[in-house]
């Protein structure tokens, strides 16, 4: 038995992991992706995002995605599908990305009013960018339609460096906070099947951040739009992970407004290279703390690791001097936080 088999034996859905097509060549790598005792759901890490889907406007490639789409449905496993409206992994055109400055707002809706000089560099207006989101999100749910358990629907919405309020973006800067439940409308008409999600990062150690994601999912069910879940994201850091009894209330947050909720991006990096044993049992108990919640709270379908070996997990390059932050290093040894994870199941 493996993470997903155990964890379907525990009641819940599955174990997954980020995979994507740059590893598809390393063999190693593949027999452990695939093998379905340990992972019964797979994220595409990069291929659903905008750039690699619509990198020019109105044109629309999903050979990378199809190709993690292929291999999944070939070791049976299921598909969450990730992401539709980011402020990163965007294309170049249209000067959709820009860098963030902060934005102070709460509650969702005051972004329409609030004056910033920054929407003047761009060309979009209300109605074009609304277009140019909903002719994004219908093209690219729809030709996934039937594959993705879950569609992440907006991704990371939230400032949470000065203020938690709405993330500064092309979006939030041209449509207004309007464009959380406008972009939920159009993912559920294109796919009345898929799971609508939320995700960020943070929520369980940022309380303003938490409030802020309630506010987002309020605002989308006052008016009415479907919404199935929150995903949080659940990079952490060794040592400073919350309690399993922490995050099992961070979830029901959630699960009190009638979501699901799942854990979408899970890795716990440690801050100094190498660890020693001590920071490698910690490690071992926060990815124990993160997959318990899960188990303590019914509605928790499942935890989904992004990645599963530090050689293609996103850590190092980000943040240089970070990392170790898997369950298999890579070398494709297991860490101890591989068995801890056993042990609970
Ligand atoms: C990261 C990928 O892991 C990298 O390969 C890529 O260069 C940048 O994006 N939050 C998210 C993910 O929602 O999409 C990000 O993935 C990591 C942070």
């Amino acid at each position: 038995d493996g993470l997903h088999s155990l964890m379907v034996k525990a009641g819940k859905m599955y174990f997954g992991t980020a995979a994507d097509v740059n590893s598809f060549n390393d063999t190693e790598y593949m027999a452990i992706m695939s093998n379905k005792n340990d992972f019964g759901m797979i994220t595409a890490e990069n291929s659903n995002k905008w750039d690699e889907t619509e990198a020019v406007q109105g044109d629309f490639t999903f050979t990378k995605a199809d190709r993690v789409v292929a291999k999944a449905k070939q070791n049976g496993q299921m598909m969450r599908c990730h992401t539709l409206v980011w402020h990163k992994g965007l294309p170049s055109w249209g000067n959709l990305a820009f860098s963030p400055c902060v934005m102070i707002l709460l509650p969702p809706g005051c972004a329409d009013s609030l004056p910033y000089s920054a929407v003047a560099d761009s060309a979009w207006t209300n109605e074009t960018l609304i277009a140019v989101m909903e002719t994004h999100i219908t093209n690219v749910v729809t030709h996934f339609k039937g594959i993705c358990y879950a569609w992440h629907v907006v991704n990371e919405a939230i400032e949470d460096i000065y203020n938690p309020g709405y993330r500064e973006t092309v979006f939030s800067k041209v449509i207004g906070g309007d464009y959380i439940p406008i972009a939920f409308s159009a993912a559920a008409a294109a796919d009345k099947d898929a799971k609508l999600y939320y995700t960020d990062y943070g929520l369980e150690s940022m309380t303003e951040k938490l409030n802020a994601a309630l506010i987002i999912v309020d605002d989308i069910q006052s008016r009415g739009i479907r919404i199935d879940g929150v995903g949080l994201q659940g990079h952490n850091i060794v040592g400073a992970t919350p309690s399993r009894a922490s995050l099992g209330e961070t979830l029901r947050n959630f699960t009190a407004l009638g979501l699901e909720v799942a854990w979408t991006e899970v890795e716990i990096r440690h801050g100094q290279l190498p660890p020693n044993e001590t920071a490698l049992q910690q490690q071992a108990q926060d990815y124990a703390a993160i997959v318990g919640s899960c188990l303590d709270v019914k509605e928790c379908v499942g935890v989904t690791i992004w990645q599963f070996t530090d050689k293609y997990n996103w850590v190092p390059q980000s943040l240089p001097g970070e990392g170790d932050a898997c369950l298999w290093s890579a070398e494709y040894q297991r860490r101890p936080a591989y068995d801890a994870i056993l042990d609970l199941l």
